[in-house]
């Protein structure tokens, strides 16, 4: 197909997480639309135009394959695509600040704000430009007003349509999401944007599920809704703590309070902690919002999700530390899982580097294996002191090992033969099961002492 055979053209800057997958899914079912892919990192494009992709993601590839070269493209000649396009997607990172006014908390809009300044600086067409990072409440503003400066008379139409995709599940996720939602202006001109952004997501998306709102109610719905999951996270790793207080189990109590409907079943699974790039840095500049709008007991609130996920991890490696005797040095621990959770080779914020820093402070040895993140997490602890090794072979992680600590919940450690595995252990053989991924009454009888999260020990002293 020629260019001109198109319906539309869509430019995608940022070919992360978020731009990569959701660009191929737009790509697959709407052929009419020619879409490409942006990035300023050359290695991140080269990958997406290889045979290995720079993000694992299940079911990713297939539908990337299906429309390379058709009409989805990747590439990083950013201005060309930019003045080519009709609808331009926003997918750069959105980090917290780490530095200066709101460092640790704000949101990072620099690389926001570059994209826009280059957009208004190349674009000589009307363009639509869609907000897809997430962002605080009214930056669209700020989007409108650098768009807008200058000496370009280019009118720019800026919506909202933050994404709620999950890693690991996100091709499922783009394909049948539970909601979309985009945000315009109440104007004729923003009306219009919308419109055009529904046509593309009705090539697959029933129309009940395409959910229009005003702009600064789609951006907030955002910040909320991951602040609203992990909450849940973090208020079933709190009860886990008084369950291991009290003998009651945590698994019995989430199922017991899932049951009740208004409450429901999903993210109550007590483990070591939330991660991923986004709760933590979302929910703080929640917290930053609340603080700049002198909303100080809301800010409050909210800054105790983040807390109790700093005191989950932590718990963690006292209940190591205090389990093995009230010491590690020296003592080989087999560290089960660095993803922030399976399915996945992303370990930003995994609970997985507090945890291994933690327990190398204490000096314990650290043999580390991930079906998928050993790559990343080999940078994660580059420079960081301490003996530690990471191992492909979750059987050789573990010989002559005095622990097991499992921390992400990856379907083959549950297939793993643990009579093999405690054969090949120190005595006494420890288990923390920081997912609650196994079958610990099997595990007990076979002589190991086991820790599972917010339940109590079983051990043989
Ligand atoms: P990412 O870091 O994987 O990807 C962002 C990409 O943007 C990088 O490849 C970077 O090189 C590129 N980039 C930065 N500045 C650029 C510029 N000026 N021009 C061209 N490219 C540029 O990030 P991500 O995980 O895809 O997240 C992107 C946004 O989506 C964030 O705001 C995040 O909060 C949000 N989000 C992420 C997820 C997720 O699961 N990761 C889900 C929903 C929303
Ligand atoms: C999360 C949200 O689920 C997405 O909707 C959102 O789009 C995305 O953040 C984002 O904005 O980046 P993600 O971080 O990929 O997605 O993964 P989740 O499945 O939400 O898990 C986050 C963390 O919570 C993981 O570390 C996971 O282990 C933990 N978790 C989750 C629990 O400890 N218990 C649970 O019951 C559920």
């Amino acid at each position: 197909m020629t260019d001109t055979k198109f319906t539309k053209k869509i430019a995608c800057i940022g070919a992360g997480y978020v731009g990569g997958p959701t660009m191929a899914i737009i790509a697959n079912k709407c052929p009419d639309y020619k879409v490409s892919v942006l990035d300023i990192n050359k290695k991140r494009i080269d990958a997406w135009n290889s045979d290995k992709l720079p993000i694992f993601e299940l079911g990713l590839k297939e539908r990337v394959m299906k429309s390379r070269g058709k009409n989805l493209f990747y590439s990083t000649d950013l201005d060309k695509e930019i003045d080519a396009a009709d609808i331009i997607f926003v997918a750069v990172n959105t980090p917290t600040k780490t530095f200066g006014e709101g460092a640790g908390r704000a949101a990072d809009l620099q690389f926001i704000e570059k994209t826009a300044r280059q957009i208004r600086e190349v674009a000589r067409s009307h363009k639509i430009v869609v907000e897809k990072s997430t962002i605080p409440v009214r930056a669209a503003e700020t989007l409108e007003t650098i768009l807008h400066s200058g000496s370009n008379s280019v009118h720019f139409d800026v919506l909202s349509n933050p994404e709620f995709l999950a890693e690991g599940t996100a091709v499922r996720d783009m394909e049948d999401p539970d909601r979309v939602l985009i945000g315009s202006r109440n104007t004729p001109g923003g009306l219009a944007a919308r419109e055009e952004l529904v046509r593309i997501y009705r090539h697959w998306v029933p129309p009940e599920r395409i959910l229009t709102a005003n702009l600064w109610s789609s951006e907030l719905s955002k910040l909320v809704s991951n602040a609203f999951l992990a909450q849940r996270v973090s208020s079933i790793n709190s009860i886990a703590a008084l369950c291991e207080s009290t003998e009651a189990e945590v698994s019995e109590v989430a199922h017991a309070v899932g049951m009740d409907s208004r409450i429901g079943a999903k993210f109550l699974n007590a483990g070591v902690g939330f991660g991923g790039s986004c709760f933590r840095k979302d929910i703080l500049n929640l917290v930053y919002l609340c603080e700049h709008y002198k909303l100080d007991p809301v800010a409050r609130y909210w800054e105790q999700v983040v807390a109790i996920n700093d005191y989950q991890m932590e718990r963690f490696v006292k209940r190591v530390l205090r389990s093995m005797f009230d010491t590690l040095v020296d003592k080989k621990i087999a560290v089960f899982g660095f993803a922030f959770k399976p399915d996945t080779s992303d370990t930003r914020d995994a609970p997985a580097i507090y945890i291994c820093r933690r327990l190398l402070e204490e000096r314990a040895k650290l043999a580390i294996t991930d079906p998928h993140a050993i790559e990343n997490a080999r940078k994660d602890l580059e420079g960081i002191e301490g003996n530690f090794h990471f191992e492909e072979d979750p059987y050789r992680a573990v010989q002559g090992a005095h622990a097991v600590a499992l921390l992400t919940e990856w379907e083959r450690f549950a297939q793993l033969d643990y009579q093999k595995i405690y054969d090949s252990m120190e005595k006494p053989a420890f288990i923390f099961d920081g997912r609650n991924l196994l079958n610990h009454q099997k595990l007990h009888e076979m002589g190991f002492n086991v820790y599972p999260l917010g339940k109590p020990a079983l051990h043989h002293f």
